[in-house]
């Protein structure tokens, strides 16, 4: 029997069996008594505190966790929807909610544990009272060498050292709106984001550890200048911390008053104190670069209150980060997840915070067991894609390391049942809680997941809304979906929360019409219930409440956890003089879920070669960085378009995955579609699959 599913438009015939794939129920796993024993959030009645009828006061109870120099007035102010505001009249400091409130019970505490990627270093402790004297440091620097002052942006690309939470938490202390780029990033993507966020200062570093060698990361920051300064951004000064203070890892030139060492500038500051600057509730404290629709990534600006309140709020209750946890999550801090759930959160709530400087599988793939059995960590945070790596590597490695984690996380994609299975009775060792967190840049904090203690795990599927978020799947109608119908939607929050994004920076019109604009009921309404937020995420909802998320409904690719915009990796096809035109869609990878696959018209006259390949290879890593890097790059003869001319994503997106390209008729070359599936596929016509709902629905048509 086929069943019907609904999606963006498209009514698409659906199989049972294929349901079964993107739909299978599975067994609940219950969280153990020690681990509820313990367990910040125990109380049942949290339902109840963080219901519709207690919104929007409820969240006074995350903001209640932070130390505030001024109270706030109103909760929620919804005077100018979507701009919802929180906490006005708060002011507050987030360096030091996470670093001063903290010293008098906690000063020689390891605020965070630096592990080198090299073996041979140890890892290097820095307490509370370090951190402070260090954090002091460096925005006395900011403030007395750079100039800068509350409101400036100041954009860090740098790897994952403790300078680089340093650097966040001087810049929050002075109120100076830091813009942290991933250090994998190349230097032309950080530049256009120096550019956007027209930052005066660039933070970065000489060099780092990745798979056993010392990388010279200071080179980008001479392309992100000249990028930054062909966009209109002259940056007046790079500061360059350096891995091994005196030795310098960075061959790149080093321009005399432009260009600073850290560790000759910063003796200048030693001891000095700077007084954390009481910021308002609703000033920006960061902005976070992020993929869209469209070929520029957007500035995601947080707020400093609501993003406090709302990051410390969900660590403590759904990370259950206690004061004596040693917590380590694998993310980069350059990512969103870095942000809420390596600095903010759990400093916030005086945790131990582990921070790896390489790649988890260097030297081997025991290496990860190693560093949770050395600093007895005892919550462990990753992404389904390295889960999938450390199981593919080491399978059985775990076992031989003597760590026990009460409590795991997976976040960033969708986990397969088998690999959650793995997660939970290899890696956890059949003790660990599972969270399975949905969320995204724009939002701060996490907006699905079972409450560790109080809700059973479902392999597979993120849960129910967190307190106070009230998600909802409709349809392209506008309609409702129902609990447990197995027809799959949009993804929405009903309801502002105070860890969902300001704007995007520069550019408040885009953020209405890329989260608001869809499941509006009134743009006059001035009440919250009218505007949804509309996540770009295709989900499921079953009978128990629990919210399966099948991926983005939009041109974004998630790679290995990653979000990238197929129309950025495009633009940087173009750049290519012999290319013509270019689609990137993405193909089903068994250990980073997704990756792109570059599809490439020539211009008239020009041969296909490898050498073209090689160039439009180069000029991805140079415009965005490795992580974009396809998978393959197919040279076709034409591109499969509608008669108005629109180039039919969908369809290549089907060749490349061996799915079903449907209906193909109405094309205005239904032929180049063989010619191509034989390109990518070979000649033997390969067996149709179904495939998941993101690959189906893949891709606008232009
Ligand atoms: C995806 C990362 C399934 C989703 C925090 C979202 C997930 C995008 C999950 C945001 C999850 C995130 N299960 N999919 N638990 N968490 N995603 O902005 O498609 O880097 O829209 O934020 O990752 O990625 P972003």
């Amino acid at each position: 029997m086929a069943r019907t599913l609904q999606t963006q438009g498209a009514v698409i015939e659906t199989s049972e069996a294929q349901i079964a794939v993107h739909w299978r129920e599975e067994e609940y796993y219950y969280p153990s008594a020690k681990f509820v024993g313990q367990a910040n959030l125990t109380d049942p009645n949290v339902v109840e505190r963080f219901s519709e009828k207690n919104f929007p006061e409820c969240f006074r109870e995350y903001a209640d966790m932070l130390s505030w120099d001024q109270y706030w007035q109103t909760t929620l102010d919804t005077s100018d929807p979507p701009f919802w505001k929180w906490f006005v009249g708060g002011k507050i400091n987030a360096s030091y909610n996470c670093v001063d409130r903290h010293l008098a019970k906690y000063k020689n505490k390891a605020a965070l544990i630096f592990v080198p990627e090299p073996e041979s270093e140890a890892p290097v402790s820095v307490t509370y009272r370090e951190l402070y004297v260090r954090v002091n440091e460096f925005a006395a620097l900011l403030r007395d060498f750079c100039g800068l002052k509350s409101g400036d942006r100041v954009t860090i690309h740098m790897p994952m050292v403790p300078e680089l939470p340093i650097s966040m938490l001087a810049c929050a202390r002075l109120g100076v709106i830091h813009s942290v780029v991933f250090g994998g990033f190349s230097g032309e993507a950080c530049g256009m984001r120096v550019a956007d966020s027209q930052s005066q200062v660039l933070i970065t570093m000489d060099g780092y550890y990745r798979n056993g060698k010392l990388l010279d990361h200071k080179a980008a920051s001479e392309i992100s200048l000249e990028i930054a300064k062909k966009e209109g951004q002259t940056v007046d000064k790079v500061l360059v911390w350096r891995r091994h203070p005196g030795k310098n890892a960075s061959a790149s030139p080093f321009v005399k008053g432009r260009d600073f060492f850290v560790d000759e500038v910063l003796p200048k500051y030693a001891g000095e104190l700077v007084a954390p600057v009481p910021m308002d509730a609703e000033a920006p404290l960061f902005l976070m670069y992020t993929s869209g629709s469209t070929g520029k990534p957007k500035g995601c600006q947080h707020r400093t209150g609501g993003y406090l309140a709302y990051v410390t709020g969900t660590s403590k209750y759904i990370q259950d980060i206690h004061p004596e946890d040693v917590y380590w999550c694998m993310a980069d801090i350059g990512w969103i997840t870095g942000h809420s759930y390596i600095v903010y959160g759990p400093l916030a709530l005086a945790a131990t915070s582990v921070i790896y400087e390489g790649v988890p599988t260097y030297p081997d793939a025991g290496r990860v067991w190693r560093i949770a059995e050395r600093l007895d960590v005892n919550i462990f945070h990753t992404s389904p894609t390295a889960i999938r790596m450390l199981r593919k590597a080491g399978h059985d490695e775990p076992p031989k390391y003597n760590y026990h984690f009460k409590h795991m996380t997976t976040v960033g994609e969708p986990i397969e049942p088998e690999v959650w299975r793995w997660y939970h009775d290899t890696v956890g060792k059949g003790e660990a809680v599972i969270v399975d967190t949905w969320w995204q840049t724009e939002n701060g904090g996490f907006l699905c997941s079972t409450k560790p203690a109080l809700d059973p795990m479902k392999p597979g599927s993120a849960g129910p809304g967190v307190p106070g978020i009230f998600p909802v799947i409709y349809d392209e109608n506008n309609q409702e979906i129902a609990a447990g119908s197995g027809k799959a939607g949009n993804i929405c929050i009903r309801n502002p929360w105070p860890g969902i994004m300001q704007t995007i920076w520069g550019d408040h019109d885009r953020f209405v019409t890329q989260y608001y604009t869809k499941y509006c009921k009134n743009r006059n309404s001035k009440d919250w219930h009218d505007w949804p937020y509309f996540a770009s995420d295709g989900a499921v909802l079953a009978a128990d409440g629990y919210f399966r998320i099948l991926g983005r409904v939009d041109d974004v690719i998630n790679v290995a956890g990653h979000r990238l915009g197929t129309k950025e990796i495009e633009s940087a096809c173009l750049t290519v003089p012999e290319v013509a035109e270019a689609a990137v869609v993405p193909v089903a990878d068994e250990i980073k879920g997704r990756v792109p696959e570059v599809y490439i018209a020539l211009k008239p006259g020009v041969q296909a070669s490898p050498a073209i390949v090689d160039k439009v290879n180069k000029a991805i890593e140079t415009m965005i960085g490795k992580i974009a890097r396809p998978k393959h790059i197919h040279i076709v003869p034409d591109m499969p378009k509608t008669r108005s001319g629109k180039l039919m994503r969908r369809v290549l997106a089907a060749l490349s995955n061996n799915m079903n390209t449907g209906d193909i008729s109405t094309l205005a070359n239904p032929d180049i579609v063989e010619n191509i599936r034989e390109l990518v596929q070979g000649k033997e016509a390969v067996a149709l699959a179904d495939g998941p709902e993101d690959l189906k629905k893949f891709g606008t048509e232009d």
